[in-house]
């Protein structure tokens, strides 16, 4: 990704440092700030606060904060300590958990002295291959939107919808919603984004939107409940939306509403697509209903945040005092609405022999019955 023309990953590493540096995503679209994560606890933290957000990169930023924790104090009982501590921050993306593992498969048998280092060689690799993977969905991806390109008339614009934010500031590089759709528009195809708001946190307004104007990819912002209205008027070509955990039977979680736009556009005949890395994928549950979702402050829900006429930012209260309200921050959207899980693998269908097809060597896994 680049940012006023220059090159930037979402999370690096200071070469030889103690220090990891991210975006701090709360601030965005008013202000791009850097933050410094120099503990584990600083990790931890930007993860609960959702500083940083996204499946790919909570997991990346975990991989760090793992790191950062061994340089600490590299014994056994830190190490312990240090993943239940992470893996608690946010309970429903399994890339956290997936890095945590990556990780400490890699440092658990060494000497505490070559801990540290061997864990800040884990999490650039996890970053390295996020990129590398991303890019490759995007080449799948492009496949499938050059596709319905080909059916229209020259020059008329495919129309792609998505949910919250699966762009690069939710990984490493590129996204996976998002990494399809930046490589058809540098290819020339006139494609557009119909991005929704994504109450109640709005990562599709304030982040979908920043990074495809960044690119200049032609995007609107619609209120979530206008996509079935589109897709009812032949305004919407495909979906593609990202998630946070794909089930070994193909059932997808991902920002709560994704689940909507699934039914919407299979009552409509139009195309939904799920991104995911390899490791979006939980080869141990059997069912998206065994996913735990989110529950978030309801204060998300009764009040907005945006930018004042003076260029200041506010938080308002949009409810009447008192009125209770409900947060769950993701859904499950059956395997069976879904048109196909785009994989850095290739497309498969979203089920269990369709992800088997793309990862045979996971045939051996049995499924945790809780
Ligand atoms: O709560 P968030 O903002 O972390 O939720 C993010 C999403 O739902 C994304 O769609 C998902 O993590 C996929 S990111 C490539």
């Amino acid at each position: 990704m680049k940012i006023d023309g220059t090159a930037y990953r979402m999370i690096w590493r200071a070469p030889g440092s103690g220090r990891v540096s991210t975006f701090d995503q709360t601030l965005l679209p008013h202000k791009l700030e850097t933050i410094e994560l120099t503990s584990m606890q600083d990790a931890a933290h930007a993860i609960l606060t959702m500083r940083v957000r996204g499946a790919p990169l909570i997991g990346a930023t975990a991989a760090y904060g793992l790191a950062l924790a061994l340089a600490a104090d590299p014994s056994d009982a830190n190490l312990a300590d240090a993943i239940q501590h992470l893996a608690k921050q946010r309970p429903t993306a399994i890339n956290l958990r997936w890095a945590l593992e990556e990780v400490r498969v890699e440092v658990a048998p060494l000497p505490p002295n070559e801990r540290a280092s061997a864990a800040f060689a884990a999490a650039a690799r996890i970053c390295d291959d996020d990129v590398e993977t991303c890019r490759r969905i995007g080449e799948h991806g492009l496949t499938l939107i050059r596709e319905i390109a080909a059916k229209k008339r020259p020059g008329e614009r495919v129309n792609i919808l998505t949910h919250c934010n699966a762009g690069w500031l939710a990984c490493v590089d590129w996204g996976t919603a998002t990494a399809p759709i930046y490589m058809a528009h540098d290819a020339g195809l006139p494609v557009h984004v119909w991005v929704d708001e994504t109450r109640p946190r709005n990562q599709g307004a304030a982040l979908t939107a920043y990074e495809l104007g960044a690119h200049g990819v032609p995007h609107t912002i619609i209120a979530d409940n206008a996509g079935g209205h589109l897709m009812q008027h032949a305004e919407v070509d495909m979906a593609i939306v990202g998630t946070d955990r794909v089930t070994a039977n193909g059932d997808v979680a991902n920002k709560i509403g994704t689940y909507l736009k699934a039914l919407a556009a299979a009552d409509n005949g139009i195309p939904f697509y799920v991104a995911l890395p390899h490791s979006t994928i939980d080869w141990t549950l059997a069912d998206g209903f065994r996913i735990p979702i989110e529950e978030r402050s309801a204060d998300e829900v009764l009040t907005m945040t945006g930018r004042l006429p003076g260029g200041g930012v506010a938080t308002i209260e949009i409810a009447a005092p008192g009125s209770p309200a409900a947060n769950p921050a993701f859904d499950v959207t059956p395997g069976r609405l879904v048109t196909g899980l785009i994989t850095e693998r290739g497309v498969c269908k979203a089920s269990r022999a369709g992800l088997l097809s793309l990862y045979p060597e996971r045939a051996a896994i049995g499924h945790n019955p809780s």
